[in-house]
């Protein structure tokens, strides 16, 4: 049976319910032509791969929420996100193919083809799409919605936004804990710096966890692309004290990396431009430099943004050192759009022009 570094290391971590998607340890890898060309040394680390249907980092979240959504005899989940959501769209593929009803309450974004073939193929899922107005009334909309199933009898299990509850932040304690091994197997050298997109916060928080119990002291920038009242050093320090009291209560020799892990995560808010989704200068600028000189895509609303953030650091304060960049987009297309059916008035609207 698969296991994870976690429970390998933590045996009390083995009462996590969990289930094995990703493919891991995802590879690291050198970017040696765009790091000659911005003068450091630039590695990336491929969670665009963690799957070969659909990658991206909800995959390693996943293991452990639809593991506890399974755990609790749950039939149906329930989540939430923009209307081009790859987290609505994941949870859709995996909780689907684990016998899961899946519902998506969607708020409106701005159009861009990205995320409109993320809304195409969410509904080829067999999801049920469930729009509302604004991201404001999603949550309370999933609460609603999950009150209304148990009333008809369904056994609902409600998934935070992003995937970012304690829960899902274990798979990003385990890629934390998996860059740790590749460091000490001599992979790569420890990086001065880890840069990652931050939009619910679990990643970094994962993330920031699994350097800390690893023993790392490189910082891990966090780089902003949603509002800042929603994106905040209050909420990441919560989803990592959560994250280690949760794993201390199962194996007390877990360690107590609370506070090594907070002081690690620096937010990085100056990319995020006008808005969610809303593309800028830089990250375009971005997609072009990894498009040409690593053959890597990236998307417009997290990762342009955060490569943007890691050629800036690279070519000023961190200039001649090791910077890795944790690539969170899938490698793959949302799967099936090609044959996708136009969308119904209702779902277009969601995307707002
Ligand atoms: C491609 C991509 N990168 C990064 C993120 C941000 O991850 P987190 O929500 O854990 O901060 C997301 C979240 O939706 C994403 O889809």
């Amino acid at each position: 049976m698969k296991t994870t570094l976690l429970s390998n290391r933590w045996p009390g971590a083995r009462r996590l319910p969990w289930i094995g998607l990703a493919e891991a340890p995802t590879p690291v890898e050198r970017l040696d032509a765009l790091g000659a060309r911005v003068g450091a040394e630039l590695w990336i680390k491929r969670d665009d791969l963690t799957h070969p249907r659909y990658g991206g980092n909800k995959v390693r979240k996943l293991e452990y929420l639809l593991g506890e959504a399974l755990a609790q005899e749950a039939n149906a989940v329930i989540t939430t996100g923009a209307a081009g959501s790859h987290h609505a769209l994941a949870t859709a593929l995996f909780g689907r193919t684990h016998g899961l009803e899946v519902h998506a309450v969607l708020f409106p974004q701005r159009y861009s083809s990205h995320a409109e073939a993320h809304l195409k193929a969410l509904r080829l899922t067999g999801a049920e799409v469930h729009p509302t107005r604004s991201a404001a009334l999603a949550v309370p909309g999933a609460s609603a919605l999950s009150a209304r199933l148990r009333l008809s009898r369904r056994r609902p299990f409600v998934i935070p936004p992003g995937g970012s509850s304690p829960t899902g932040v274990l798979g990003y304690v385990e890629a934390g804990l998996e860059l740790g091994r590749q460091t000490e197997s001599g992979v790569l050298d420890e990086p001065d710096v880890v840069v990652a997109p931050f939009g619910t916060g679990g990643t970094v928080a994962g993330l920031a966890v699994g350097l800390a119990a690893a023993g790392l002291t490189c910082p891990v920038v966090g780089v902003r692309v949603v509002p800042r009242s929603v994106a905040n050093r209050p909420l990441v320090g919560r989803l990592i004290r959560r994250a280690v009291g949760a794993l201390r209560s199962l194996d007390a020799r877990f360690p107590d990396v609370a506070d090594d892990a907070r002081r690690l995560v620096q937010l990085d808010h100056d990319e995020y431009g006008k808005g969610y989704g809303e593309p800028t200068s830089e990250g375009r600028n971005a997609s072009r430099l990894a498009r040409e000189h690593a053959g890597l895509t990236l998307d417009p609303t997290y990762t342009a943004k955060a490569f943007a953030a890691l050629l800036r650091l690279a070519r000023g304060p961190y200039a001649g050192r090791r910077l890795l960049y944790l690539h969170t987009l899938s490698h793959a297309a949302p799967p099936g759009v090609e044959h996708a059916p136009p969308l119904p008035p209702e779902l277009r609207r969601l995307l707002k022009r």
